[in-house]
């Protein structure tokens, strides 16, 4: 068996968590809206059109931000066309993917949605085909008090007070060739800079994320975030970056390195936020809104995408296999180990879309990635901890790194600790040693462990990967030891005394 320390201090922490790393995304996309959370045919259908069982399960995974509508679909929707009489709404084309938009669901359906699930929604304006006006208009429909003309729309909706969105995104990736209305960064910099004056003008409250490079590929990486933080100053809270991630080759002990990725790329997203800030001596820094993160590489045929199936089409439905999970366990991880820069963070997708759950008919299949979210839900608050780290270590393309991705959360008497071993054929006996405090028991403990890395559940197998309670940690003297599995993630929660 090989053996792990992690030694602790409650003082030596990173800062408070901010729970909206615990966040979702839903985009017009697939059937992640129609068959996903809203379906008015379905057996499950509330009184909302919206589907009980969907409901429910996102419930379990306690997402705390929502991001709306998009994604790649927001740079050519228009917002007006989904509010008012669902009747009057158009069906019109949506270009991102090739789909038709019937309008079914829009600004008034989704923000209702959020209030009932307790989801701070986060909206996204079109900065592809739409203007700066229409963005403060947005605005002004969903946050102003009634006496305008938007926001008595809004009334005449059957919405009488306002919605008071807090997080508004200025446009997504882009950058990205694939993006409609993709344009220059000096050219984003004037409509976003154009976009959120006016959207402050209406409401001045708001916090606005600046759309970062598409992907760590890309060949402006990190310049386009420079000169796009650069050109909206000060109304730019924070940056956003987006990752998916993947193992095309096969290479598991790889792919059980890709915190250390993630870790990386919030460094280099940190750097470019601390350097905006130096430049414009300003004392408010931007933080980062990691606002789509997963796996994704299984579904990727972009062309596949565009050939005119049915609405509404089955778009990349990734199916995830228990190594995937771990890797999910791990963007977390990396989000609470710094906790002091990434403020936002948001799953993408949440249902049928590169999603934690699939649906077919009235049927809902949990994936493995499901579980590994699930322990985390109890979990989310307090100050982050450093740790500092002996033991066994794995080398890799970032060096030698931690045979555990481990992560923790210091929560006044109480601590959690979430531990992905990395080794995939040995145990690792893992020691956690708190120097200020006492570990006087243990309060709960789930573990998520499958032999085989490309387990999957299936309609046929649903609970193949699944997580359960374990009693593989034990308090040890005044710490605690974890017997945690190869290719194993445990969550646990101790009392402090
Ligand atoms: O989440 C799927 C797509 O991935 C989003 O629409 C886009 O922003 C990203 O490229």
């Amino acid at each position: 068996m090989a053996n792990a320390t992690l030694h602790l201090h409650t003082r030596h922490h990173v800062g408070e968590v901010d729970r909206r790393v615990f966040g979702g995304f839903l985009e017009h996309m697939g059937r992640a809206v129609y068959e996903g959370v809203y379906d008015p045919d379905s057996a499950h259908a509330d009184e909302h059109g919206c589907r009980r069982d969907v409901l429910e399960a996102l419930d379990r995974l306690g997402f705390t931000v929502m991001r709306y509508p998009g994604g790649n679909f927001v740079s050519n929707y228009h917002w007006t066309d989904g509010v008012g009489p669902t009747a009057e709404r158009p069906t019109v084309r949506d270009l991102a993917w090739g789909s038709i938009e019937p309008n079914r669901f829009g600004t008034d359906e989704f923000l209702a949605l959020a209030a009932r699930m307790g989801w701070t929604p986060m909206l996204a304006v079109n900065l592809g085909t739409g203007s700066p006006e229409e963005a403060a208009d947005w605005v002004e429909y969903c946050n102003a008090a009634a006496g305008t003309r938007y926001a008595d729309r809004r009334v005449d909706n059957g919405r009488a007070g306002p919605w008071a969105v807090p997080l508004w995104c200025l446009g997504n990736e882009m950058d990205g060739p694939w993006q409609v209305g993709r344009v220059p960064v000096h050219d984003y910099g004037v409509k976003a800079s154009q976009a959120a004056h006016m959207m402050r003008l209406v409401d001045p409250a708001i916090e606005l994320v600046v759309s970062g490079s598409s992907t760590a590929e890309s060949p402006t990486w990190m310049s386009w975030d420079r000169q796009a933080l650069e050109a909206v100053g000060g109304l730019g809270h924070y940056l956003s970056t987006h990752r998916y991630v993947g193992n095309p080759d096969g290479d598991t002990r790889r792919y059980l390195t890709t915190g250390a990725l993630i870790d990386r790329q919030i460094d280099e997203m940190d750097a470019v936020c601390r350097y905006a800030a130096g430049v414009r001596l300003s004392g408010r820094r931007p933080y980062i809104a990691f606002d789509e993160w997963n796996v994704w590489f299984r579904t990727m045929d972009a062309e596949g995408m565009k050939r005119g199936q049915p609405f509404p089409a089955h778009l990349v439905e990734e199916v995830y296999d228990h190594q995937d999970a771990l890797v999910v366990a791990q963007f977390l991880n990396s989000f609470i180990r710094r906790a002091d820069v990434v403020k936002v963070a948001n799953l993408a997708q949440i249902v049928n879309v590169i999603a934690p759950l699939l649906t077919r008919g009235d049927d809902l299949l949990h994936q493995t990635i499901f579980h590994a979210l699930a322990m985390f839900r109890h979990r989310q608050s307090g100050r982050s901890l450093r740790t500092a780290y002996d033991g066994t270590t794995v080398g890799g393309p970032f060096g030698d790194l931690p045979g555990v991705d481990a992560s923790v959360i210091h929560d006044d008497d109480r601590a959690h600790f979430f531990l992905v071993n990395r080794l995939v054929d040995e145990t690792l006996d893992v020691s956690i040693e708190v120097a200020d405090r006492a570990v006087v028991a243990i309060e709960s403990a789930d573990l998520l462990h499958h032999d085989d890395p490309e387990a999957t559940n299936t309609w046929e197998s649903p609970d193949t990967v699944v997580h359960e309670s374990t009693d593989r940690a034990r308090v040890d003297g005044v710490g605690v030891r974890v017997e945690l599995p190869p290719l194993g993630f445990v969550a646990l929660t101790v009392a402090l005394g």
